[in-house]
C-alpha cells in the first residue's frame, strides 16, 4: 500500500544519522518551560544602586541587552523553521522540530522578561543583517553552518558573560539554560553538517569557506556596537566586553 510505504522509516544506510538522533533524544530530554524560571522569587534583572540617574542608566542598558537576545530569538524562530521545512532527511526534521519549539520558549521567555524590566529598546541592525543572511543563503549546508555551527557556537560565550553580570536574577538563570539549548542546537548542526558535507563537492565547501567571510564583518559590527553603546561602565562590564574574554 501506498501510505504503508510513505511512513516507512528505512533503517538502512542510516547510519551517518546517528549523531542528529542522539542530540534528538537529548533536547527532549533537555526541556524546560519558561514557568520553571524563579519569577517572583529573584528580581528579573539586576537592581541598580547609586544616584537615580546611574539607576535609570543601568536599568536601560540592561533594557537594550534583553532586547537585543529577543530579537536574535524570534529571528532564531524564522530560520529553525525554515531549516525544518528545507531539510530532506527525516531524522534532520525530527531534531529541526525540537529546535524550532526552543527558539519559541526563548522568545516567550525574553517577551516576558523584557516586560517585567520595563519594556524593550532597539532593535539591533546587525542581528537582522546576520540573520538575513543565513534565511536567504542558497544552500541548507550554508544555512546549518551559518546558524548552528558558527553563530550558536558564538552565542554561548555571551549568555555566560550575561549571567555573571547577573547574579541573583530571572536573567541570570535563563542565560544558563540558554547556553545549554544553543550547545545542543550547535552539537546538533555539526553532526548533520557532517552527514551533508560527506557528499559534498569543492565547490560546496568552498562556498562555506566564502558564507562565513560575508557573515564575520556582520558579527564583528555587532559586538563594536555593543561595546560602544553600554555608557554605563559598571553594569555593562563585562556584558558588552565580551572580547575581553
Ligand atoms: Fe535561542
Ligand atoms: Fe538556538
Amino acid at each position: 500500500m501506498a501510505t504503508g510505504q510513505l511512513i516507512e522509516m528505512p533503517a538502512e544506510g542510516r547510519e551517518a544519522f546517528g549523531g542528529v538522533l542522539r542530540f534528538y533524544d537529548l533536547a527532549k530530554r533537555q526541556e524546560w518551560q519558561v514557568k520553571d524560571l524563579p519569577w517572583g522569587e529573584l528580581p528579573p534583572i539586576p537592581e541598580g544602586k547609586g544616584s537615580p540617574e546611574r539607576v535609570a542608566r543601568r536599568n536601560d542598558m540592561w533594557r537594550s541587552v534583553l532586547t537585543q537576545q529577543l530579537q536574535a530569538d524570534m529571528l532564531a524562530c524564522d530560520m529553525s523553521s525554515q531549516l525544518l521545512n528545507i531539510a530532506p532527511d527525516h531524522e534532520a526534521k525530527l531534531y529541526y522540530a525540537t529546535m524550532v519549539q526552543d527558539e519559541s520558549r526563548h522568545t516567550e521567555a525574553w517577551l516576558k522578561l523584557v516586560g517585567e524590566a520595563g519594556g524593550t529598546a532597539e532593535r539591533d541592525p546587525h542581528l537582522d543583517n546576520l540573520a538575513h543572511m543565513t534565511l536567504e543563503a542558497d544552500t541548507l549546508e550554508e544555512k546549518v553552518f551559518l546558524m548552528q555551527v558558527f553563530y550558536e557556537r558564538l552565542i554561548i560565550s555571551r549568555f555566560r558573560l550575561i549571567a555573571r553580570s547577573a547574579r541573583g536574577t530571572v536573567l541570570e538563570d535563563l542565560c544558563h539554560r540558554l547556553a545549554t539549548d544553543d550547545g545542543i542546537h550547535h552539537g546538533a548542526g555539526m553532526a548533520y553538517e557532517r552527514v551533508l558535507l560527506q557528499a559534498a563537492d569543492k565547490k560546496t565547501k568552498q562556498r562555506l569557506v566564502d558564507a562565513a567571510n560575508r557573515l564575520l564583518p556582520e558579527f564583528a559590527a555587532r559586538r563594536r556596537a555593543s561595546e560602544g553603546g553600554s555608557r554605563d561602565r559598571g553594569a555593562a562590564r563585562g556584558v558588552a566586553g565580551s572580547r575581553r574574554r
